[in-house]
C-alpha cells in the first residue's frame, strides 16, 4: 500500500523519507531511470555504478538493473518487491548518490556518512517510454504475410520469409512507408492522387508505395515512375503488368523535361542525383504538390563554390568540406521550401549503417505566408558561404518573386 508523503518541502533529511519515496515511486510504477553513483567502499568486487530502468517482459513491468564493474556488466530484471529491497541495499550499503527520473520529478539524493538522506526534488526532465522485451515492431509490412510486389522483388521467398540477404532493403522500405504514413492526412481520398516518383530506379519504393495506398489505404491514384534508364523502366512496367497494379505506370526521361502534368498532388525523389534533386522540388513546388519527399544524394553543387574565412579550420579537411556542402545543399533546399510555403522537415530516413545517403527532406504545403524572417535568414546565409544555389534557377520566377 502506498503511504502519503508530503515532498513538496524541498530538503528532506532522514533515510526514513529515502524507504517512503522508494516504495511510492515503485508502487506507482513511475521510475523511468535510476543511477547510483559514489561507491563508499570500492574494492576490486564491487560495481562502480548501478542504473535502474523499466521494461515490460512478457507483459509485466519489471525494473531492469545494470551493474557496471571495471570489466563487465551485469543485468537483473527484478518485480517491485525485489525492486524494493535492491534499491534499500544499494543507498544503505554502497552508493553515496542517487539520481531518479519518474514520471512526475527528479530526485537527487544525498546519502551522509552517519546515513542520512538529503532529497531534492525537481521539476521531471525525462518523459517516460517502456522498454519491451518481447514485444516485436509492428511494421507495416510484415514477415510471414504474403506480399506479391516483394516476393516478385526477390525480398520475400513465396512462404513468406524475408529472404537473409534482403533484409536491410526490407527494413528501408517500411521505414520510408512509416514516412509516407504521415502524409495520409494531406492526401485527400475523395479524388485520384497523382503522385510522380522521379528517378525511381528498379522502383522498390515505388511499388511499396503503390501496395500501401491502394491495396492497403484504398485510395485511388496515378502513380507515374520516371527514371533517364531504358532497361529499368522496362523491367519496371514489366512488373506493374504482372501485379496488376493498373494504375502504376513508368516512363523514360529526364526530371527536367519532364512536362506532362500541370498539377501533382506528391511528389517523390529518393536517391537522384546531385542537383536533380533541385528539379524535382521545383517541379513539384510549381505544381502545387502537397506533399514532398525527398532524399537527396551526390550533393556536389556546394562542394567547389562554398568559400568561408572563418571555417577554414573545416574546410581544408576534404572530407569534413565534403560533409559540410552536403549539409549547406540541403539546409538551403529546406530553407527554400519553407519560403515556398511549406511546413518542412529534414528527418533520418534509414540508419547510417544501412546507407549513408539518409536524409530525408519532407513539406506539407500549409500556404504559410509568413516568411520574411526565414528569407532574411537565408540571404544571409548565402552571403556568408558566398554562393548562388542552383534551385533557384530551377525554381525561376516563383521563387525569386519571393526573395525579392
Ligand atoms: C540511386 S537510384 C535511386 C532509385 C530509387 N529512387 C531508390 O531510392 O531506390 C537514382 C536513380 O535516379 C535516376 N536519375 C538520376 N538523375 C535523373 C534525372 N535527371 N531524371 C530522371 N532520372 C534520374 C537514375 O537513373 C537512377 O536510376
Amino acid at each position: 500500500m502506498i503511504r502519503k508523503i508530503n515532498l513538496k518541502t524541498g530538503v528532506l533529511n532522514i533515510m526514513q523519507n529515502l524507504t517512503e519515496l522508494m516504495e511510492k515511486i515503485i508502487n506507482e510504477e513511475s521510475i523511468i531511470y535510476a543511477v547510483f553513483s559514489g561507491v563508499k567502499n570500492k574494492s576490486e568486487k564491487t560495481f562502480n555504478k548501478v542504473t535502474i530502468k523499466k521494461v515490460t517482459i512478457k507483459d509485466e513491468v519489471k525494473h531492469q538493473f545494470e551493474y557496471i564493474y571495471d570489466k563487465n556488466v551485469e543485468h537483473k530484471n527484478l518485480d517491485n518487491d525485489e525492486t524494493f529491497v535492491e534499491m534499500y541495499n544499494l543507498t544503505k550499503t554502497y552508493f553515496k548518490q542517487v539520481l531518479i527520473n519518474t514520471v512526475d520529478a527528479d530526485y537527487h539524493i544525498l546519502i551522509s556518512k552517519k546515513g542520512e538522506a538529503n532529497i531534492k526534488k525537481k521539476a521531471a526532465s525525462k518523459k517516460a517510454e517502456v522498454a519491451s522485451h518481447n514485444r516485436k515492431k509492428k511494421y507495416i509490412l510484415n514477415e510471414g504475410e504474403l506480399t506479391p510486389f516483394l516476393i516478385e522483388l526477390g525480398i520475400m521467398t513465396k512462404q513468406g520469409k524475408i529472404v537473409n540477404a534482403k533484409y536491410d532493403k526490407f527494413k528501408q522500405i517500411n521505414r520510408y512507408l512509416e514516412l509516407v504514413a504521415d502524409c495520409i492526412p494531406y492526401l485527400d481520398k475523395n479524388k485520384t492522387i497523382r503522385i510522380i516518383d522521379f528517378g525511381c530506379g528498379k522502383a522498390y519504393l515505388t511499388f511499396a508505395l503503390y501496395d500501401y495506398l491502394v491495396l492497403k489505404m484504398g485510395y485511388n491514384v496515378e502513380i507515374v515512375g520516371l527514371d533517364l534508364k531504358e532497361n529499368v523502366i522496362e523491367f519496371c512496367s514489366n512488373l506493374a503488368k504482372k501485379l496488376n497494379f493498373d494504375d502504376l505506370r513508368f516512363e523514360q526521361g529526364d526530371i527536367k523535361g519532364f512536362d506532362q502534368f500541370t498539377d501533382v498532388d506528391m511528389v517523390i525523389s529518393l536517391h537522384a542525383c546531385n542537383t536533380a534533386t533541385d528539379e524535382a522540388l521545383a517541379k513539384a513546388v510549381n505544381w502545387g504538390a502537397n506533399v514532398i519527399l525527398a532524399v537527396p544524394c551526390c550533393q556536389h553543387e556546394f562542394l567547389k563554390k562554398i568559400k568561408n574565412e572563418k571555417m577554414i579550420p573545416m574546410m581544408k579537411y576534404g572530407i569534413i568540406k565534403e560533409k559540410l556542402a552536403t549539409l549547406l545543399t540541403d539546409s538551403v533546399r529546406a530553407n527554400v521550401l519553407e519560403i515556398m510555403g511549406y511546413r518542412t522537415q529534414v528527418l533520418e530516413f534509414i540508419d547510417m549503417e544501412h546507407t549513408p545517403k539518409n536524409v530525408m527532406i519532407r513539406a506539407f504545403f500549409e500556404d504559410n505566408t509568413n516568411i520574411k524572417k526565414t528569407v532574411n535568414q537565408y540571404k544571409e546565409f548565402k552571403n556568408e558561404w558566398q554562393i548562388s544555389p542552383y534551385i533557384e534557377e530551377a525554381f525561376g520566377e516563383s521563387l525569386t518573386s519571393k526573395l525579392n
